[in-house]
């Protein structure tokens, strides 16, 4: 949501658009469930944005960001009233064995950069403030791969809106600018995956693997990943922000893509999510190439 600068001052909506990035780290805690440990992250949210400067101007090109988001219950206990209208815990989904689980989250820190030492040096920052009084559920660290792919090989972000819609406007004009946010963390088969034809996997995800183009409507499945993730309200498609990226050991046999999904209402990403995990119409699957392993909500 957004962040207000001061008693009477006017809030400064967060970058959720800032441009995606070469480096991000997703950082997820939890609040030590008494008095102290609540005032001590206020208090890192108001000196957030001294913070953060000091971090940005010893690289100025570094293009750094920070976005905090706030799980339903904390919020409450941070900030009480007013809060944002449609603000709620995730609600798990579960359809045979897939299953989006809904874990405990209440402070999202999606830190974004050109270069990962700006981004690891504003979470020491952060955790320096914040950390007897939080636990970290989380930490995630996320790497562009070529050509802005996902590690399953296709380009990730190409249908991004390049404007506002993903930002609250005046249904809550108190929160106007802000957004809401999800995340996930998924595995991939990897072995399964690359087992399948090139077409196989283009029918998947519903567009061209080398050329990142869409396929035609008279070869593209219902089933396919921008089948069930495109919505349409009153004759528009509703769009919703996404800034994934991968992260894995690879090593030990660990690919992953972290989701994070920016939105105007939560009711959208879990739109999608219902068709992902359901099916739309309900049983009509997509291969099961993801592997949810959590999400913070
Ligand atoms: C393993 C996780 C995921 C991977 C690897 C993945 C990958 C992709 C790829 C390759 C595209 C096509 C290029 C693009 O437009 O960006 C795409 C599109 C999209 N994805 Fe995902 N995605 C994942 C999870 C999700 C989830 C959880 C959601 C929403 C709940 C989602 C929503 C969308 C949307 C809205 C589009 C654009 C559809 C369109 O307008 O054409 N994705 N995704």
């Amino acid at each position: 949501m957004s962040i207000a600068r001061g008693e009477g001052l006017t809030p400064v909506p967060q970058p959720v658009l800032a441009p995606l990035t070469t480096a991000a780290i997703f950082l997820v805690v939890c609040v030590k469930p008494d008095r102290e440990s609540y005032a001590a992250v206020r208090s890192l949210c108001a000196d957030l944005p001294g913070i953060f400067r000091a971090v940005d101007f010893r690289r100025i090109e570094g293009g750094l960001s920070c976005v905090a988001g706030f799980g339903s219950d904390a919020w409450d206990k941070l900030f009480g009233k007013p809060r944002p209208a449609e603000l709620h815990p995730f609600r798990e989904i579960r359809s045979g064995e897939r299953h989006a689980v809904s874990t405990p989250a209440d402070v999202l820190f999606h830190i974004r950069a050109k270069r990962m030492d700006m981004c690891f040096e504003l979470v020491a920052q952060i955790m320096e403030r914040i950390q007897g009084a939080v636990s970290a559920v989380d930490e995630t660290h996320g790497f562009r791969y070529f050509d802005d792919r996902d590690l399953i090989g296709f380009v990730d972000g190409t249908e991004n809106p390049r404007g506002e819609a993903a930002l609250v406007a005046e249904e809550d004009s108190q929160f106007a600018g802000g957004s809401y946010v999800i995340v996930q963390k998924y595995l991939h088969d990897m072995r399964g995956w690359n087992a399948l034809s090139t077409e196989e996997q283009e029918r998947i995800i519903g567009r061209k693997k080398l050329s990142d183009i869409e396929l035609s409507d008279a070869v593209k499945p219902s089933s396919a990943h921008n089948a069930l993730t495109t919505l349409v309200e009153n004759g528009k498609e509703v769009k919703i922000l996404r800034d994934n990226m991968p992260f894995g050991k690879a090593g030990h046999g660990e690919f992953g893509t972290y989701f994070i999904g920016y939105s105007r209402s939560p009711r959208t990403i879990e739109q999608m999510l219902e068709n992902m995990f359901i099916g739309r119409p309900p049983g009509c699957h997509r291969k099961p190439i993801f592997r949810a392993i959590g999400d913070f909500s």
